[in-house]
C-alpha cells in the first residue's frame, strides 16, 4: 500500500485547533498504532517512562468518559479517546527493567549503579511526584496530538473530568494519575475559532525576566 503524505510540522502547529465536534468515523489501527508509538518515543527523567495510557474505541465506554468529563460531546464522538496517566509507584518495578534496556543498549555500569542509587532517593521522597509525573506524560500526550494531526486526523484535548469518575470507567490502579484525555478523529460541522496567542514580547525574555527577547 502506498505511504501518504504527512503534514509538515510547521503545518500542523500552524492550522491544529481544538475541535469541537467529531464524526465518529472509526481510524485503522495503523494509524493509530504510530500515534501511540510517537508518544512513546518521548524522553523521560532516567528514561523512566512513567506514562501509561488507556486507549478507549468502544462507543459505551466513550459514553461513560463523555459522563465522567461534564457531558463534552466531543469525548464520546471522538473515534479514539486517549486517556493519559501518569502511575507514581511505576518506577518501582520499572527501574531495574530500565537499567537493563540502557545495559544492552550502551549505558555503562557504573551510570547503572549510580541510577539505582539515586532513583529511588529521588523519587522516594519527591515532594511533588504529581508534578513529575504531568510533566512527562504532557510531553508523550502532546507528541501523540502532532503525530494524530500530522496524519490528517483532528484533536482535542479535555481536562475537564472528574478523574474518579474516569478511574472508575477504566477500572484504573490506585496509583494511576489522570492528566488528561486526548480525543482523535474528524471534524465534523464548522472548526473552532482561532483564539490566538500572546506575542513573544510578552511571554518569552531574553536573559533575565522583564528583557523581551528581540528576534
Ligand atoms: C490540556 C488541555 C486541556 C483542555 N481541556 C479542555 C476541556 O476540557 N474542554 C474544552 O472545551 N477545551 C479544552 N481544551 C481546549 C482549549 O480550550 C483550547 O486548546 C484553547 O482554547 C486554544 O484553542 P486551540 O487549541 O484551538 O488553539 C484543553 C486544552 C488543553 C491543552
Amino acid at each position: 500500500m502506498a505511504s501518504r503524505t504527512e503534514k509538515p510540522l510547521s503545518d500542523v502547529i500552524e492550522q491544529r485547533r481544538d475541535t469541537p465536534s467529531f464524526d465518529g468515523v472509526p481510524i485503522p489501527d495503523a494509524d493509530l498504532k504510530k500515534i501511540l508509538e510517537a508518544g512513546l518515543k518521548m524522553p523521560s527523567g532516567y528514561n523512566l517512562q512513567p506514562w501509561r495510557f488507556v486507549v478507549v474505541r468502544s462507543p459505551e465506554l466513550r459514553r461513560r468518559l463523555r459522563v465522567a468529563s461534564y457531558n463534552q460531546a466531543n469525548v464520546e464522538e471522538a473515534s479514539v479517546v486517549i486517556v493519559a496517566c501518569g502511575d507514581k509507584d511505576g518506577w518501582r518495578t520499572d527501574m531495574e527493567e530500565m537499567i537493563h534496556m540502557g545495559r544492552e543498549r550502551g549505558m555503562t555500569e557504573n551510570y547503572a549503579e549510580s541510577a539505582r542509587a539515586t532513583i529511588p532517593e529521588f523519587l522516594g521522597s519527591h515532594p511533588n511526584l504529581s508534578a513529575w509525573l504531568n510533566r512527562h506524560v504532557t510531553l508523550a500526550f502532546t507528541a501523540m496530538m502532532l503525530m494524530a494531526e500530522a496524519l490528517g486526523y483532528d484533536t482535542a484535548c479535555t481536562e475537564g473530568f472528574e478523574a474518579d469518575k474516569v478511574c472508575e470507567a477504566l477500572n484504573l490502579p490506585i496509583s494511576y494519575e489522570v492528566v488528561a484525555m486526548l480525543d482523535i478523529g474528524h471534524l465534523k460541522g464548522p472548526d473552532k475559532y482561532n483564539g490566538g496567542r500572546f506575542s513573544m514580547a510578552r511571554t518569552v525574555f531574553e536573559g533575565e525576566y522583564g528583557k523581551p527577547i528581540k528576534l
